[in-house]
């Protein structure tokens, strides 16, 4: 049999780039793209092509020739990027135009299989006002009622590539993330999520000072690390459930918990100074029963466990920048 060709978007981002590792670890051919390169590591792909997914030149050149496509490349970011409000146009247009380029010229050119990156921000905004009893279930998604731009884009392109599936008889697999954390993911520079946001406050605060965390602390979300993450979307695309799935973890915490859990891991108790800062939903939590029952995948390992790794990457890497760039330049 000839060796398989995929194509990876958002190659040169966080999570495209484990998933690049792992599809080589398994003996396919990898095109990467991305509009940059990978920030920390070189990219692991055959072939690496920087440009930009917008472009519907790009996206026809990139897919000639590709059996698989795994769709992440997108305009996103933590609470810090996609609940401001000031990058929702961007948001909305960049990835959207991603997505349509994508799957219609993927599927021009014969491209069989997709697998496109979901969010846990599509769930509604009412079912996530509880943060003890947040409702995350995959038929729960509608009525829709995202609370970001963000999310009713993601939304859009779930059933954009759902309806390539009815209409062309395309294999495709539609995944809702859940926060997901791990080394090599951005974590400084107003993108960053909550668990890297929380290991570079911590690893910059020096002993007896205090960190900030948006809000009052009390919302929730699950983290899932992002080898567990990686796992997911192979068995996903290989799997015969055709539906969305959640990926993420069960393992729910609130944003005070999850500092003081970095401080616990880094042998450093600081204070935490709860400050206004864009919030998100009140409480958000993974459901893993269909996922469980249709691909029986569940994470291996504690929340602990992934940010025990993640906080001594980011440790490492704050030290670099503070080295190489100065003191504040790794604190923000
Ligand atoms: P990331 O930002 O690290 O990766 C996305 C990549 O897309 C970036 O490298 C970016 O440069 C690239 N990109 C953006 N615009 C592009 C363009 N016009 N052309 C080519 N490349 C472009 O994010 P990630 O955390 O690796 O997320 C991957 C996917 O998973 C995204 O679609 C994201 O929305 C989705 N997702 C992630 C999470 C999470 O917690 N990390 C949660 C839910 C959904
Ligand atoms: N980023 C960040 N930085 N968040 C903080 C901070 C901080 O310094 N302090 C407190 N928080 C709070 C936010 O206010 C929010 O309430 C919570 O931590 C979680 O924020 P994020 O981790 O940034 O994002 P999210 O969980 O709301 O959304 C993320 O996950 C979605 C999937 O579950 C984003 O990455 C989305 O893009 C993603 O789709």
């Amino acid at each position: 049999m000839s060796q398989k060709k995929v194509l990876v978007g958002g190659a040169g981002g966080f999570i495209g780039g484990h998933l690049v590792r792992r599809l080589k670890s398994e003996g396919f051919w990898v095109r990467g793209v991305d509009i940059k390169k990978h920030e920390f590591t070189e990219s692991s792909a055959d072939e690496f092509i920087q440009a930009d997914l917008r472009d519907p030149q790009v996206v026809k050149a990139v897919v000639d020739g590709i059996d698989d496509v795994y769709q992440l490349a997108a305009d996103m970011g933590g609470a810090g990027y996609i609940f401001t409000g000031e990058h929702d146009a961007n948001v909305m247009h960049n990835s959207a135009t991603i997505n349509l380029n994508v799957v219609e010229y993927g599927r021009e050119a014969g491209v069989k299989r997709f697998f496109y990156s979901s969010s846990a921000c599509i769930y509604p905004a009412y079912n996530q006002e509880d943060p003890d009893n947040p409702k995350c279930s995959e038929d729960s998604a509608y009525p829709a009622a995202p609370d970001s731009e963000y999310g009713w884009e993601k939304l859009f392109s779930e059933r954009l590539y759902l309806s390539y599936m009815r209409n062309y008889g395309l294999h495709v697999r539609v995944a809702r993330f859940h926060n997901i954390f791990g080394p090599e993911g951005t974590w400084r520079g107003g993108r960053e999520k909550s668990p890297a946001a929380m290991c570079r406050k911590v690893a910059t605060t020096p002993e007896g000072g205090s960190i900030e965390v948006w809000g009052d602390g009390k919302q929730t979300r699950s983290f899932l690390y992002v080898d567990e993450c990686v796992e997911a979307i192979r068995r996903m695309m290989d799997g015969p459930f055709e539906g969305p799935l959640n990926i993420g973890s069960e393992e729910m915490v609130s944003i005070n918990q999850l500092a003081k859990l970095v401080m616990d891991i880094a042998g450093k108790p600081l204070a935490i100074k709860n400050v206004p800062g864009p919030l998100g939903v009140r409480g958000r939590n993974s459901d893993n029963h269909l996922i469980r029952e249709k691909l029986q995948w569940e994470p291996s390992q504690p929340l602990r466990t992934g940010l025990e790794k993640t906080y001594a990457w980011i440790a490492d890497q704050v030290q670099k920048v503070q080295a190489e760039e100065g003191e504040l330049a790794a604190k923000a």
